[in-house]
């Protein structure tokens, strides 16, 4: 019992502020378990989003009106709120993005035009989503370069010793997740850039799994680039956040090219503005923007402390729950990690399994999760079907799962 005199064992953090989690007028609710995919959202973003386009809607940098100015000042408010938010040291060094795969790309394509070439090397780990993996293989077939693939031993963790003997002379990058997306595993990302920073080497980091869950403080990491996207930490879609090192932000070559990201235009060339507007072209998502500055103050009074506290109960629920059931094996043992599992069945495929679970009004997700190539690794040729909790899953989540994986098995398994 880890919460005396509570109703549920576990309540689920702050459930109450996320609409979509509330039960219907029949008591009936979704289990949402899919939030390495997407997580929910708190009321608080969903007011704010529509009260900006009530009251602050106008396009942000362009317009010397005061609704134009209301709009930029807030737009830039929020910049300096997520420069807080991950302790970036300025807020010229958060650009705005459409997501983790955008600001993963953005840095992969300067690399590739700009610093890669022949015969260099790409060190990628093999627990990389598909957004850190297949921006590398597209920049180093264009510049020559090669990739190194950094495999995780048995328990789903990354060594130092092996990145050590992974690291030559024509090692330029690393990319690396902070968090696996499949394994629930939490890299040592200070260790890394330590390591690779001797060598000269950057590093660029896929934070999307992180933010949800653990507090990010890029300049105490020390890593040269920190990507990640809002809607994975609660906060609006369409939004993501690249983090970088302002003299290497500063030579990375515009992805996109555009209105309000250029100086001065004539007929023939385009000089470009100063950081973060270079790397904005067009207009940006605004409400969006605004709706995430409301997701950080929310988060700011969750605390990253009662986060860990209620994941450590769910984890420790979850761990239980798995000892009591037959034929499932986890991926992946890692002792820093946070609450994602992903489970391989002895005699069920997980597509089935997830089947019978959305009978049940629980959701999750079934398949390769965007991961593949660590599927293959650890021979999961079906997949695996993934558990991803957050803060605000309870008691009533797990228990309905369980009923699930056993109804799951009643049904297909003879
Ligand atoms: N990247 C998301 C996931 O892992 C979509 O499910």
């Amino acid at each position: 019992m880890y919460v005396t005199g509570a109703q549920w064992v576990l309540p689920g953090l702050y459930r109450d502020h996320f609409p979509l989690l509330h039960p219907d007028k029949d008591g009936k609710m979704v289990h949402y378990l899919d939030n390495s995919a997407t997580t929910q959202k708190p009321e608080i973003l969903i007011q704010a989003t529509s009260f900006f386009y009530q009251n602050f809607n106008a396009n942000v940098h362009r317009g010397v009106y005061g609704l134009a100015a209301q709009a930029t000042q807030a737009y830039e408010n929020v910049r300096a709120a997520v420069a807080r938010f991950i302790k970036a040291p300025q807020a010229q060094e958060i650009i705005f993005t459409s997501g983790a795969t955008e600001s993963l790309n953005m840095v992969a394509n300067w690399m590739g035009q700009a610093l890669l070439k022949k015969g260099d090397e790409v060190i990628v780990s093999m627990m990389e989503h598909h957004a850190n993996l297949v921006p590398w293989q597209q920049q180093c077939a264009r510049s020559q370069a090669k990739m190194v693939a950094w495999l995780p031993n048995e328990k789903g963790e990354l060594d130092l010793d092996r990145l050590q003997s992974l690291i030559t002379k024509e090692t330029r990058v690393i990319a690396v997740t902070h968090v696996s997306n499949v394994l629930g595993t939490v890299n040592p990302i200070r260790e890394i850039c330590a390591l690779a920073h001797q060598h000269n080497i950057l590093v660029v980091v896929d934070g999307s799994q992180a933010v949800a869950h653990i507090p990010v403080n890029v300049e105490d990491m020390d890593c040269d680039f920190y990507c990640f996207s809002a809607h994975k930490m609660f906060g609006p879609t369409g939004l993501g956040i690249l983090y970088g090192k302002k003299d290497l932000l500063n030579q990375v070559t515009p992805f996109r090219f555009g209105g309000e990201m250029v100086d001065i235009v004539t007929f023939e060339e385009s000089s470009f503005m100063p950081l973060p507007a270079r790397l904005e072209a067009g207009t940006p998502n605004m409400a969006g923007v605004y709706g995430m500055g409301a997701t950080l103050n929310f988060l700011k009074s969750v605390t990253y402390d009662a986060i860990y506290l209620a994941e450590q109960k769910l984890m420790h629920h979850m761990f239980q729950l798995l000892e009591r059931m037959e034929g499932i094996k986890l991926l992946g043992q890692a002792s820093e990690r946070v609450p994602v599992f992903s489970l391989l069945f002895e005699d069920m495929h997980p597509g089935d399994v997830a089947q019978v679970l959305d009978q049940m009004n629980v959701a999750v997700r079934a398949g390769y999760h965007c991961a593949m190539p660590l599927h293959r690794y650890y021979q999961a040729g079906n997949g695996s079907l993934r558990v991803s909790l957050a803060f605000y899953n309870n008691q009533e989540d797990l228990e309905a799962l369980e009923e699930g994986l056993k109804k799951a098995r009643k049904l297909l398994v003879r």
